[in-house]
């Protein structure tokens, strides 16, 4: 699988999002390590706090269905959907991403012109993970 397939997928699961109220479309694409793609976009809600973002309705599609082994997430966003530039995951995003993933996970980000792959490692240093609760 490829940066740019994974991309073109996000580009796709974009022009569903939910998001009248910041007009803000955010769209990922999720690939397990058996090849499948969960793709999820952003869906807004007008009680502000009930949203959800676009990485996390993958991740959560992924789990549900009984899939939790991650290689990498591509994310793209803008806003009405014009992609300008990189949209970095959010903090909580991240923390998701960590629950799940090792710290080699690929972030895929696109702004319309060209591709950047950060690890978790890079994303998330220091994070917060079930070993702290020993
Ligand atoms: N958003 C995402 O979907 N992912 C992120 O990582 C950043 C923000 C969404 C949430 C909200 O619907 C809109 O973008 C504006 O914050």
């Amino acid at each position: 699988m490829n940066s740019k397939k994974l991309i073109d997928e996000a580009i796709k699961a974009m022009e569903n999002s939910y998001s009248p109220y910041s007009r803000f479309k955010v769209g990922a694409a999720l690939l397990c390590g058996n090849g499948r793609i969960y793709s999820g976009c952003n869906i807004e809600n007008a009680a502000f706090p009930a949203g959800i973002c676009a990485e996390r309705t993958a991740f959560f599609k992924a789990v549900s269905e009984g899939n939790t082994d991650f290689k990498a997430i591509a994310v793209v966003g803008g806003n009405s959907g014009n992609i300008k530039s990189f949209c970095y995951p959010c903090g909580i995003c991240r923390q998701v991403f960590s629950e799940f993933c090792g710290s080699d996970f690929k972030i895929i980000l696109f702004d319309g012109e060209s591709i950047k792959e950060l690890s978790l490692k890079e994303l998330l240093p220091f994070g917060f993970g079930s070993e702290n609760l020993c």
